[in-house]
């Protein structure tokens, strides 16, 4: 099988270095890709954008593609799958219209409430008046959110009612654009989050290994929210039990409106759950793709192989599908990050100690990278993802920590506590 996956993330690397280790993949071509896939043997680039739907259908018809993986939410938003399904290619990602699960955090919203999932409570308002006066009402912390996709940076976990207001300023006053006309105000819910990546046909559901994402930039969980510092998996604190909660509450809740929505939803459901102290999972939110860096922790320790489980997905098989097999031990992913990341940072700065790091013995998946004229530079906030494994956590967080020392370019950031709820030092 060609396999053509879509995004240019840590997510995707990780996704075609997956694919490539199943010997019925002969070749993966990245939409547009990054650095690290071009490296990848079998595996190529090609420079399209990632809207340019006509242009992707048009090479997977010619080149023969078995199956289109789209990574990132906002092509799945802009509805990938429908297009390219109407030129009967096999798609993994769900339509637009279930792409809404991410896309609209009050659609979301509406359709727990329709399957009775446990969340936070949460008002929607169109108009800064109103969303204040409310938030005067359940003073502080309180949760402020864009209803639509804002780059990761449309929440606000408020710990003032003045901090409040100023995020609903900020939201309606076109900050992030169309996303921002609508906005959800929470309730702010603690205990500790986990991210379950599920892959469902549609009417069948089936967690992969549940995962823990850092999602501050500063050690201790502090500073900034960003796209992800780091990830292990599979998370402890998601007992059988537990999981067994989440499949029955909230996936397979999730699946059933969809269904009964007729959304036909094909890809990842991914649910970031929040752990109460009491011990019970609510959903934070709703994802409609692979979480980035939870995937670069989860796929080195699948045994299964990926393309038969995500093509099972795209046919409606997945209830047939053998269970999923997973390595023993733990995965610890370290995210390497521009130094100024999550706001502004230097690009194209040459990168030195890749292959050494590969030769510990870690998988070193590029997030933000480019190869310009041979020279490896730096290309994004989040720059590489290492992942390595281990019998422990102790010994996978040592051992993606050996290779992360290796990696060198000016101004590198990264933090040196990913792990610290699992290791015993
Ligand atoms: P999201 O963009 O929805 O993933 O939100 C970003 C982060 O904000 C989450 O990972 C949580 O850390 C935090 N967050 C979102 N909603 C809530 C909530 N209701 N209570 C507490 N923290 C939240
Ligand atoms: N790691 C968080 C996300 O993928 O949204």
């Amino acid at each position: 099988m060609r396999v053509l996956v879509v995004g240019n993330g840590g997510r995707e690397h990780a996704l075609a270095w997956k694919f490539l280790q199943s010997p019925q993949v002969q070749q993966v071509v990245c939409v547009p890709g990054n650095g690290g896939t071009a490296s990848l043997k079998n595996c190529r680039n090609l420079g399209l954008s990632i809207d340019d739907f006509e242009g992707m259908a048009r090479y997977a018809l010619v080149n023969n593609i078995g199956m289109v993986v789209v990574g990132p939410e906002l092509p799945l938003s802009l509805g990938i799958t429908d297009y390219l399904r109407k030129q009967d290619l096999k798609v993994f990602g769900p339509t637009q219209e279930g792409a809404q699960i991410e896309s609209s955090k009050a659609w979301a919203k509406e359709l727990m409430r329709e399957a009775n999932i446990p969340t936070a409570r949460a008002e929607v308002f169109t108009d800064a008046n109103s969303a204040k006066e409310y938030v005067r009402t359940q003073g502080a912390p309180i949760v402020i959110k864009a209803d639509g996709l804002a780059a990761g940076k449309g929440v606000t976990v408020a710990e003032s009612v003045e901090q409040a207001e100023s995020a609903i300023e900020a939201c309606f006053s076109g900050q992030f654009g169309k996303a921002g006309s609508q906005v959800l105000i929470e309730e702010c819910l603690t205990g500790q989050e986990v991210s379950i990546l599920a892959v469902t046909d549609g009417l069948t559901i089936r967690p992969l290994l549940p995962a823990q994402d850092h999602k501050r930039i500063g050690e201790g969980d502090t500073g900034e929210n960003t796209g992800g510092m780091g990830a292990y998996a599979p998370a402890p604190i998601v007992t059988p039990e537990l999981m067994t909660r989440i499949q029955q509450e909230i996936l397979e809740p999730a699946i059933r409106v969809l269904r009964d929505r007729q959304i036909d939803y094909r890809g990842v459901l991914y649910a970031g759950l929040m752990i109460t102290p009491e011990g019970n999972p609510k959903v934070i939110e709703f994802n409609c793709r692979f979480g980035d860096p939870e995937t670069q922790a989860i796929l080195p320790l699948l045994e299964t192989p990926l393309e038969k489980l995500l093509y099972a997905c795209t046919q409606q098989k997945l209830a047939e599908f053998p269970e999923i097999e997973w390595k023993s031990g733990a995965a610890t992913c370290v995210v390497i990050a521009s130094g100024g990341y999550p706001g502004n940072y230097l690009k194209g700065l040459p990168v030195t100690g890749v292959e050494a790091a590969e030769e510990t013995g870690a998988a070193v998946f590029h997030a933000g990278t480019q190869l310009k004229n041979y020279q490896l530079v730096t290309e994004g906030g989040r720059v590489f993802g290492v992942t390595a494994i281990g019998e422990t956590f102790d010994q996978s967080i040592d051992a993606a920590y050996r290779a992360v020392d290796r990696i060198q370019f000016e101004g590198m950031y990264y933090r040196r506590d990913i792990g610290h709820r699992v290791k015993s030092k």
